[in-house]
């Protein structure tokens, strides 16, 4: 019996491990989500700089494709430019390159899982689970706020585009956020604190993946 249990417990573990590797690579992600304006860009940084993690953000990584000139690329912009959702085999497979060849094994994906179909497939194609989903929780009146404000030069920040931003990442995201809500994944955390306040709060989250200081 004991042998038994013991076959039983190794093959148990032997799946958990094997659930989060990258061909021969373990990896720990963490998904950030939030709407435009929630801060969550912020707050990679600090993440990045503090804990050690790399940031993997699906935009950047799609905008890069682009800039290469590759077919995918060409692909992709067109999609962009029809308002099409691209397609998430497309982002997952940057996303899995983009992990494989950096040497870190932490990592922060930033705007993906869009939505449920996404999230869906990157788990099939990758057999990653996150360690946990960070979640920007912020009143739609405040982001609304800050992205007027802010004014990077961005032609489409009127309101109106801002508000179906909004409407979008309700609709898409919020499934997905349910989700991992229901396996107890989701750490939540309200950005419509000052950016200190809301670091203080990522700080607590993150602790235990603090880099070692020797
Ligand atoms: C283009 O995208 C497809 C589907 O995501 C992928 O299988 C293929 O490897 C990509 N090509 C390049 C050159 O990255
Ligand atoms: C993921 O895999 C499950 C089970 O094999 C399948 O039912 C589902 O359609 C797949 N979803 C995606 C988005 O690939
Ligand atoms: C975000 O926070 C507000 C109030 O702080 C709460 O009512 C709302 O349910 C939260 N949203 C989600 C998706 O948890």
């Amino acid at each position: 019996w004991f042998f038994v249990c013991l076959m039983v417990e190794t093959l148990f573990f032997m799946q958990v491990v094997a659930e989060n590797m990258l061909g021969d690579k373990k990896v720990t992600v963490v998904f950030v989500l939030g709407g435009p304006g929630s801060g969550k860009g912020t707050q990679c940084s600090n993440i990045v700089e503090h804990f050690g993690f790399t940031h993997l953000s699906a935009g950047d990584l799609l905008r890069a494709e682009i800039k290469s000139g590759s077919e995918n690329g060409t692909m992709i912009e067109n999609m962009i430019k029809e308002g099409k959702i691209v397609p998430s085999e497309v982002t997952i497979k940057l996303l899995q390159q983009a992990m494989i060849k950096n040497e870190n094994d932490k990592f922060l994906i930033d705007g993906f899982p869009r939505n449920e179909e996404n999230r869906a497939a990157f788990e099939n194609v990758t057999k990653i689970s996150p360690a946990f989903v960070l979640f920007f929780n912020c009143s739609e009146e405040e982001m609304e706020r800050r992205l007027l404000g802010r004014n990077e030069g961005r032609v489409d920040d009127n309101i109106e585009t801002i508000r179906k931003r909004f409407k979008v990442f309700v609709e898409s995201s919020l499934p997905v956020i349910e989700y991992y809500d229901a396996k107890d994944k989701v750490k939540k955390i309200d950005a419509a604190k000052p950016i200190p306040e809301v670091f203080e709060d990522v700080k607590a989250i993150f602790a235990p993946y603090a880099k070692v200081i020797v």
